[in-house]
């Protein structure tokens, strides 16, 4: 194309778009913990971890805690817990925020989580779900993981949970 042909930069269509921001995943550190807070507040109706559990998981070693931002703003988070020598890691949490679902960020996490985990040396990674979170429970089972096994009045309002599993 000649060079006379070009949009200048006014004229460049795209230049005038907005372009949509990527959300980044990262590995959390200690300053995420109130913001981890506030969006488990935000994200779950009960069982809400505090400010000081965030601080144990964000220091330990066993824990892989993964954010998702979105211009700067805290949007997501995964926690996977390993243990040394162990072919198993436990997905612990994973949350996005209420305004951000639906936009593939919970499958961007669990990617990375299954990706960490591996990295640790685990073969398979487990959860538990509420049996009455349908939307985690088709996340899980869109993603290939499979029920194990259950629960009984594994939360502290007396609800059950599913295991589920995938191998890595
Ligand atoms: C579960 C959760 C993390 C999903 O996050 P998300 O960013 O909305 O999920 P995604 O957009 O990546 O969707 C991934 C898949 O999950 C399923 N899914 C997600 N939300 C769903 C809903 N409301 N209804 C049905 N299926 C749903 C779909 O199969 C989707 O795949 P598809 O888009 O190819 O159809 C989110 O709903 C959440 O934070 N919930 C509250 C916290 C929670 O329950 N965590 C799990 C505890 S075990």
């Amino acid at each position: 194309m000649p060079a006379a042909a070009l949009a200048t930069p006014e004229e460049d269509p795209a230049e005038a778009l907005p372009l949509p921001t990527l959300p980044v995943i990262r590995d959390g550190c200690l300053g995420d913990a109130p913001s981890l807070r506030a969006l488990e507040l935000r994200s779950f109706p009960g069982n809400h971890m505090s400010l000081r559990q965030f601080r144990f998981h964000l220091r330990s070693p066993r824990a892989h805690l993964l954010v998702a931002e979105v211009d700067g703003a805290l949007v997501g988070s995964a926690t996977v817990l390993v243990r040394a020598n162990s072919r198993r890691a436990r997905l612990y949490s994973i949350m996005v925020d209420p305004a951000a679902r639906g936009l593939g960020l919970g499958r961007s996490l669990l990617a990375r989580a299954e990706q960490v985990a591996r990295q640790a040396g685990a073969r398979q990674l487990y959860l538990e779900v509420r049996q009455d979170n349908a939307a985690a429970i088709a996340m899980y089972e869109r993603l290939g993981y499979r029920r194990i096994g259950q629960e009984a009045a594994y939360y502290d309002d007396g609800a059950d949970a599913w295991r589920y599993a995938r191998e890595l």
